[in-house]
């Protein structure tokens, strides 16, 4: 009897092509190496790697993570070598990832969008860019590029002006209106966004009266923000045609789905992966049977079924 062909699940955004829906979020897997004993990277679509700027940084005062009610708040501060440095001594080893190793740029001024973005993607190893202009950690200025539509705009603009592969944007969904920003982003050149980075949020220490991050503030990421990331690919997917990277609190293949049907053509994944690594195989896994069980040959299929006014192109 002939074998049952598997639905296809291969994803395009832009030019870059992943065999698997799945992206692991930036900040929460390295480079894959730590992943590596564990899980075959080749089952993963592609990593994000953490956010790199023009010049290091250390990152902010201890404690930079709390476990909240079904989440993490995180306030790493971006602790990254600078570019030249990251260039010089870490992008060299990616060069073997079997899956699609994604740059992610962060910046404090749209020329530092330009530039780090310019020196990333000149490296082979290096398959696609994703612009993290909302980074919620670094005191107003990380995420004031998400919030203001002239300098989304502007940083988005600069980046695409300085190469030609894949150009993902990661909007925040600390925002009024995320469908605006994901309009603006999109006309200024963007192949495809993430969304969403983190909620931002606090936490007290009742007993000595003191904020429990170090950072007093930092960014809720996990299945406590699912809904609030949910809702906001809904509404990106009825602004927007570029492809959506849907992320936030994704544990489970259901969860993956729930993204998709609101208008995400892939996943993203990242607190997950730290409490049990095989989250991104389960996810591609459950899936594939989701997709068999019901008869449809290509995940695209079911992209923004649930969203009536779904705009994108499938
Ligand atoms: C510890 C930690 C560090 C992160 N660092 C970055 C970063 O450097 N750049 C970035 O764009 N997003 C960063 N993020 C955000 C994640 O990539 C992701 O968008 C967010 O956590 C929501 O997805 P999740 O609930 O699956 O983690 C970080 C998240 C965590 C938890």
């Amino acid at each position: 009897m002939a074998e049952a062909t598997q639905p296809d699940l291969a994803v395009a955004l832009g030019r870059l092509r992943l065999s698997w829906p799945t992206l692991m979020g930036s900040g929460c897997y390295g480079s894959g190496e730590e992943y590596a004993p564990f899980i075959d990277l080749a089952a993963l679509g592609g990593v994000v790697l953490k956010s790199v700027t023009r010049h290091p940084r250390l990152g902010n005062a201890a404690p930079r993570l709390v476990s909240t009610p079904s989440g993490l708040l995180n306030a790493i501060g971006l602790q990254n070598p600078g570019i030249d440095a990251y260039l010089e001594n870490d992008v060299a080893n990616f060069a073997d990832r079997p899956c699609a190793v994604i740059g992610s740029v962060a910046g404090f001024s749209v020329d530092d969008y330009a530039y780090v973005t310019e020196r990333l993607a000149a490296r082979d190893e290096i398959d696609a860019i994703e612009l993290n202009i909302s980074c919620p950690n670094v005191g107003t200025e990380g995420e004031t590029f998400a919030c203001d539509p002239s300098l989304a705009e502007a940083a988005t603009r600069a980046a695409r002006g300085v190469t030609d592969k894949t150009l993902i944007v990661k909007l925040s969904p600390n925002v009024t209106d995320i469908a605006a920003i994901a309009r603006i982003v999109e006309a200024a050149g963007a192949d495809a966004l993430a969304v969403i980075n983190t909620v931002r949020g606090m936490s007290i220490d009742v007993d000595r009266w003191t904020p429990r991050l170090g950072n007093a503030n930092g960014g809720l990421s996990g299945p406590a923000i699912r809904p609030v990331a949910v809702l906001a690919v809904w509404e990106v997917a009825r602004a927007v045609k570029i492809p959506i990277v849907g992320q936030g609190g994704i544990e489970t293949a259901r969860d993956a789905l729930e993204f998709i049907l609101a208008g995400a053509s892939a996943v993203g994944i990242g607190t997950g992966n730290f409490t049990d690594p095989r989250v991104p195989l389960n996810v591609v896994d459950g899936i594939r049977d989701y997709l068999a069980a019901r008869g449809h040959s290509a995940l695209s299929e079911i992209v923004g079924k649930a969203n009536p006014r779904f705009a994108g192109v499938r």
